[in-house]
């Protein structure tokens, strides 16, 4: 009998493996393909586990262009980090797309931190005024660390500040990635150094909005990640009112973003609000940044495409490397 071999990559494979700026080329090239009817991705399935404080998300998808398929799990257990234990455990199954066999089994909770990282690092690359270089995460923990090394590969990023509400999560941050990426991170002591600050992504496990309205300046851009259910948010609607809104995915953030329906069903705005995919700005079909003063605003719920594309870079590279290790089906 035919013994097919797949390759088993583990989280630090994957950070081996896999650069920012890879993923940020190839997260830009799967949001065009999702913008352009060229990727077949189903909505995800949401379990809801509320006696656990918890949610699995199931996540598909096929790209014709690459020719594989990928599906990921990732349970997301709010009581987590309080145990010790990441927010999120995650595992991510590659295919060939022209046979359907299984090519790869990795973790997934890496894979997930790098390519939520790379699409705000895409986003920035088209909203963010060319000359930014003070940017602020809200959130010191596993998405909030590939947020900042995201802003730092797309804009030449002079100095940071977090935000957290544990202190000691966000001096850990500051230490951390002030050493990774060799500027000053500094802990926020106040919300007015946002005063200072060109960019600003939130990754944090927030349900409300996490900054006032106020001391947002003009010609801000603002990447938010953390929230993905209807009734969550991060961003102030004060301030989704009046920016330039773009989305990883249309019809996933008409789904699950709360950032965009709570202002909806205040009736704030409309669904036409949302000036654009991220897509469609790649394809230069509708404009970026159009002035320095306009706030631009990217919303992600997270897209299985993410997934796979970065999934394929973890594996090519893994098979020029003997990274990893092979199991037999
Ligand atoms: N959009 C996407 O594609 C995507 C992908 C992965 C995870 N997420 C979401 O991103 C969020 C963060 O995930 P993580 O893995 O980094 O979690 P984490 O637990 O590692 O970090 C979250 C951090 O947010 C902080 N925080 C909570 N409320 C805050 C507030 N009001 N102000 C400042 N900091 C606050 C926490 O103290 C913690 O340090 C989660 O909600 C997760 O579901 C989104």
């Amino acid at each position: 009998m035919r013994k097919e071999k797949i390759i088993f990559l583990s989280a630090e494979d994957i950070r081996n493996l896999v650069s920012m700026k890879e993923a940020i080329d190839a997260v830009e090239s799967a949001f065009l393909q999702l913008s352009y009817g060229k990727a077949v991705v189903p909505m995800r399935t949401t379990i809801n586990i509320q006696e656990k404080d918890a949610t699995s998300l199931i996540m598909p998808a096929y790209l014709p262009e690459e020719n594989q398929i990928s599906l990921k799990l990732i349970n997301l257990y709010n009581q987590n980090p309080e145990k010790g234990l990441p927010l999120a455990y995650s595992l991510v199954i590659l295919a060939d797309g022209e046979t359907g066999k299984p090519l790869a089994v990795m973790d997934g909770g890496s894979l997930t931190a790098i390519r939520t990282g790379a699409a705000s690092g895409v986003a920035t690359k088209y909203l963010a005024r060319e000359d930014s270089s003070v940017a602020a995460v809200f959130g010191a923990g596993v998405q909030g660390r590939t947020q900042l090394e995201a802003l730092c590969n797309v804009r030449d990023i002079k100095k940071a500040y977090v935000f957290d509400i544990s202190k000691e999560k966000a001096k850990n941050f500051a230490e951390e990635m002030g050493k990774k990426l060799s500027i000053p991170v500094y802990v926020a002591d106040s919300y007015s150094v946002l005063q200072e600050v060109d960019i600003l992504s939130t990754a944090t496990t927030s349900k409300e909005p996490v900054f006032s309205p106020e001391f947002i300046r003009p010609g801000t851009h603002i990447n938010a990640v953390g929230s993905y259910k209807p009734s969550g948010r991060e961003i102030p609607e004060e301030i989704v009112s009046k920016a330039k809104l773009v989305v990883d995915h249309r019809e996933s953030c008409l789904e699950e973003a709360g950032d965009i329906l709570i202002p909806i069903k205040k009736g704030l705005f409309d669904e036409s609000h949302i000036f654009a995919e991220i897509g469609e700005i790649i394809a230069r079909e509708k404009p970026a940044r159009e002035n320095r003063e306009e706030i631009t605003f990217f919303k992600s719920v997270g897209n299985a495409v993410q997934d796979l594309v970065t999934a394929k870079i973890a594996y090519e590279k893994a098979l020029r490397t003997s990274t990893g290790f092979t199991i037999t089906l």
